[in-house]
């Protein structure tokens, strides 16, 4: 392991006024995004999508890294050059996703746990060679129905050392993501809870792995209201509850703290992140790494036609210039309207 260049990653990913934006859906989700706008997920189709992102100059200025799925790191753009070199030449760091899904964790109140870990020694040297500097891991946490359970927590949370471990030990930057789910029932004070107790357990793992917290990111949930819990928790509330819950668990080794968007609009994404940099000084970078809040008005206008692509680059580059506003603190709602 080499701290010093591990370090010196994670402090790209996360620098001042870019973040992540997460492309890693596996075939089954972005199934799922296409099947919305009308279009078939074939293997050109997913290419033509993606690149159309990564050649978006204007909105590339805000990204630092791309999360790639297997499919894509391996894939060329439709003028013959690697979609990994299209993303270099935008000054961002490829990254890939290595988990391969949850499965039911027997006798543990129908906790999931993520699997990947078997053959990932080797493939961790073969995705350097392809480019990337660093990967993500997604444990799920649901926090209804009387869950998690301990043993659900626990094998989650070592499973994520496990994994940090050996990107470290491969020189790639794992992004550590613990995500408590934010689409049930739940009060806020119950994310806030459950989040606290998954952050506790994952940071305890991560120390007893000899995971150095200089050479990770870290890549949580906000501390929301379940979107089906009838009383929901304003922007304020959310950002006070979010940052006081990150500096009782996030030691402040760790450069940044990027977080995913989870279903939240685009631009409750981009206000909540904003509030948060706005109660700074932090002892973190806090950034996105978005998925469906960077994505989604893209993919609307684009609808798989050609002639929307320069419409679906806008639509990217203005959600993603919003959020780089927001890492800073500095992004107001009538940006959005001007946009
Ligand atoms: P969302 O921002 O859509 O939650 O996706 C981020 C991500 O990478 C989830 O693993």
């Amino acid at each position: 392991m080499n701290l010093h260049d591990l370090n010196k990653i994670a402090v790209k990913m996360v620098a001042r006024g870019r973040g992540i934006l997460a492309a890693d859906e596996s075939s089954g989700t972005i199934q799922k995004r296409f099947d919305k706008i009308g279009v078939t997920s074939t293997e050109e189709n997913r290419r033509d999508y993606r690149e159309l992102m990564f050649r978006a100059a204007e909105g590339m200025r805000y990204v630092s890294g791309v999360i790639l799925y297997d499919e894509t790191i391996w894939q060329k753009a439709a003028d013959g050059t690697p979609l990994v070199k299209v993303i270099e030449a935008a000054d961002a760091i490829p990254g890939i996703k290595v988990d391969e899904g949850t499965e039911e964790l027997p006798e543990a109140r129908g906790d999931l746990i993520t699997k990947g870990l078997d053959q990932l020694s080797k493939r961790l040297p073969k995705y350097y060679e392809a480019g990337a500097r660093f990967a993500k891991w997604r444990a799920v946490i649901d926090p209804t129905g009387g869950r998690p359970s301990y043993a659900g927590l626990l094998a989650n949370a070592h499973a994520l050392a496990r994994y940090a471990n050996l990107c470290q030990a491969h020189n790639i930057v794992p992004i550590v993501e613990p995500e408590v789910l934010m689409d049930g029932d739940n009060d806020i004070d119950t994310c806030y809870d459950v989040t606290e107790w998954v952050l506790k357990e994952t940071f305890q793992q991560l120390y007893y792995l000899n995971v150095k917290l200089e050479g990770i990111v870290l890549k949580p949930n906000m501390v929301v209201s379940g979107m089906k819990c009838p009383q929901q928790a304003g922007v304020d509330e959310v950002a006070d509850k979010t940052v006081r819950l990150l500096k009782s668990c996030v030691p402040s080794a760790v450069p940044g703290i990027a977080f995913l968007s989870g279903g939240q609009s685009d631009e409750l994404a981009t206000a909540h992140l904003d509030a948060m940099n706005k109660r700074g000084p932090l002892p973190w970078a806090l950034t996105f790494s978005y998925g469906r809040a960077l994505q989604a008005a893209a993919q609307k206008a684009w609808s798989g036609k050609k002639d929307n692509v320069p419409a679906a680059q806008a639509a990217f580059s203005h959600r993603a210039r919003m959020n780089g506003l927001a890492s800073q603190g500095e992004w107001s709602a009538s940006m959005e309207k001007a946009g």
